[in-house]
């Protein structure tokens, strides 16, 4: 059976503010999509709706992983369930280093009926198996011992979120593109970890404005999204479309979701668990 991840007619409000407002969505493991659109449309709304941020209440509608409830389930139960998100906005935690980090991570989705309180999974197994996914990906073991998103440099976070991507090996993965400007060298190695890892493992859902972290991993489908919903999908032209001309035509398209999308502007965006 291929793992399927599916949204239905989602609304999702944030301090009693409507932003999605009827989303549908339908993901197989093994694909990749590209989830684009205008700033302020709803797409981070979209992971943080679907991880089970606390602040981002649906108000209806159905987030299905193989075709349970993920709505009903807590943040923690979601990620054991399979499903990571990246953040846009990482969070840093100093003083923890990224090693144990990811071997509390690792051991709670693993080990989904591990109690409060019992044990991880081994540390020399885990060390062993840390090093390997390191040095697969090319990266410094010492990287581990840095405490998490702690002063990282933007392509240094994407490094950690591969990392953890690797590890856990999601079914269903979500990347919302880091603020931080990533330079062309950082986004090649980036999308070629992604490739490493094995894209066709994962349910892929890539946020991005730009175009190389998806000249290496092409979507099969790409959505666009405009004033909380997706207006159109398509295949990889639509990415490159939007990429050369923008989103002008989108907008003229749908003058309504434009309007809801220039309403909503302004707000805060998005944020992290905290
Ligand atoms: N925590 C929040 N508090 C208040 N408003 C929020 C919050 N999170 C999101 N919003 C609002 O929801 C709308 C959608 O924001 P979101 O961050 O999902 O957009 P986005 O598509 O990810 O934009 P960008 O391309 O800039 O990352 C915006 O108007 C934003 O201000
Ligand atoms: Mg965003």
């Amino acid at each position: 059976m291929i793992d399927t991840l599916t949204i239905r007619e989602l609304h999702v409000s944030v301090e009693d503010k409507p932003i999605l407002r009827g989303v549908n969505l339908d993901m197989k493991r093994g694909e990749t999509h590209a989830l684009m659109g205008p700033n302020g449309s709803g797409k981070s709304t979209l992971g943080l709706a679907i991880m089970g941020h606390p602040n981002y209440e649906v108000t209806s509608g159905t987030i299905e992983l193989n075709g349970e409830d993920l709505v009903e389930m807590s943040p923690d139960e979601r990620a054991r369930a399979g499903v990571f998100l990246a953040f846009q906005r990482p969070i840093a935690i100093p003083g923890v280093k990224l090693a144990d980090f990811l071997r509390h991570a690792t051991t709670n989705v693993r080990r989904p009926d591990r109690k409060e309180g019992e044990e991880l999974i081994p540390m020399r197994e885990f060390r062993k198996e840390l090093k390997g996914k390191m040095q697969q990906l090319q990266m410094d073991v010492e990287f581990a011992r840095r405490y998490v998103n702690d002063g990282f440099s933007g392509g240094e976070m994407k490094r950690a979120e591969i990392l953890q991507l690797a590890m856990l090996q999601p079914k269903f993965a979500i990347l919302d593109e880091t603020d931080s400007g990533l330079d062309a060298d950082a986004v090649r190695l980036a999308s070629e970890s992604i490739a490493e890892i094995g894209r066709e493992k994962m349910g892929l859902l890539i946020i991005t404005h730009h175009d190389k972290l998806l000249v290496h991993n092409p979507p099969e489908f790409t959505h666009v999204m405009l004033g909380g919903r997706l207006v159109e999908t398509g295949g990889i032209e639509l990415a490159n479309e939007l990429h050369s001309e923008g989103y002008e035509r989108i907008r003229k398209a749908y003058p309504d979701a434009d309007a809801e999308n220039q309403a909503m502007l302004g707000k805060i965006e998005a944020q992290p668990v905290g």
